[in-house]
């Protein structure tokens, strides 16, 4: 009775490779918090990850760690269902009916796309163009009220709700139209190296990132190497320094202080107090996380039962929209 009554939250992460910092603090950290007060479904986007080419075995071994880390990271099997996005077939299924109620021009709008294909210039492929499609697919299946994101998906979330809206118009109400839950700080962690860019495990300078299964050494030492600015005032002001205001920002979701209290701490102190306080901070966070991870990470047979056991779940959900839809489209029932 309790949780028909419950919002419903949707949200995915690829996984290729380990989480960054930014993918943390930015989407994962809410995946958390989010679970006692709504109906989540958490996945992997596996379907999504090989729109870049992927290494077979290097892909299963980091789909096996990126659900370890999320269990990890506090997901919890008996709040949430999290499950992998290839085990549920309704969600290709979906989303080819949902390129048919697409643009052209509308998916070339994406600025993801655009960054994508730029940076993967020999692999332009058709997979990564209608990638938005798949995404809209995976949250409007569950009928979700809300999806906790980063800022660079609101983009995809907004065309999700345009294609939403289009298909209720054109039938009748079949999808919930769903709103993204982006955080005040963290929306949009920067390189460490290079902050007018987003920080991401791409990035080919590794010190422009840190992974949450960075070692308390490593964090460090890219927190003291960060690029900041010549003034030496901790000082929250996007704009002019760049640079200090991300690690602000980092502070800021790592303890919960607010940008007044944090400049407050440091006036009169330099960048010498300040970064090594930004790294301890973030390794107090990812200490805990790391520590249940090396426990979960070497017992597979546990992981694949939940993943087995998670999957059926979702597709109930998934099979109820997918019906309803193929219904109103005019397809046959088998
Ligand atoms: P992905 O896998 O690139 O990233 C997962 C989440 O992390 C957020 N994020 C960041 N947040 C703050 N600062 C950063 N530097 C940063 N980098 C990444 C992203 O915004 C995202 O929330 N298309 C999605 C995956 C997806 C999905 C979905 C998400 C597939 N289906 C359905 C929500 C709902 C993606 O590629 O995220």
């Amino acid at each position: 009775m309790e949780t028909q009554q419950k919002k419903r939250i949707l949200s995915m992460i690829q996984p290729t490779g380990t989480f960054t910092l930014g993918n943390y603090l930015g989407a994962l950290k809410n995946f958390v918090h989010l679970q006692d007060d709504y109906d989540c479904v958490y996945a992997l986007a596996d379907l999504h990850a090989i729109t870049v080419r992927q290494e077979p075995g290097d892909f299963r071994k980091n789909t096996m760690s990126a659900y370890a880390l999320l269990l990890a990271m506090g997901i919890d099997l008996e709040k949430s269902i999290f499950f992998i996005q290839s085990q549920v077939p309704e969600h290709a299924q979906l989303a080819w009916v949902l390129n048919c109620y697409t643009q052209f021009g509308e998916l070339s709008r994406m600025t993801q796309f655009k960054d994508k294909s730029q940076k993967h210039a020999d692999n332009i492929n058709a997979g990564l163009f209608t990638y938005p499609c798949l995404m809209a697919a995976d949250i409007l299946l569950y009928q979700a009220d809300y999806v906790p994101i980063g800022a660079d998906q609101k983009q995809h979330l907004e065309l999700t709700r345009n294609i939403a809206e289009r298909f209720n118009g054109l039938y009748s109400p079949t999808f919930t139209v769903p709103e993204p839950i982006i955080p005040k700080h963290g929306a949009r962690i920067m390189s460490l190296q290079d902050p007018t860019k987003k920080m991401s495990k791409s990035d080919e300078n590794v010190n422009g990132f840190i992974t949450v299964l960075d070692d308390p050494d490593t964090i460090l030492r890219k927190f003291k190497r960060a690029v900041t600015d010549s003034d030496a005032q901790v000082r929250f002001d996007p704009e002019n320094k760049p640079g200090v205001s991300n690690l602000m920002g980092i502070y800021s979701c790592a303890t919960g202080k607010t940008m007044e209290e944090i400049e407050a701490e440091f006036q009169g102190k330099g960048y010498g107090d300040f970064k090594p306080a930004v790294a301890e901070a973030v390794i107090a966070e990812l200490k805990p996380i790391q520590e249940r991870y090396q426990q979960i990470i070497g017992d597979k047979a546990y992981l694949e039962q939940c993943y087995k056991e998670n999957a059926p779940k979702a597709q109930r959900i998934a099979r109820k929209t997918l019906q309803k839809v193929m219904k109103k489209v005019g397809y046959l029932p088998l």
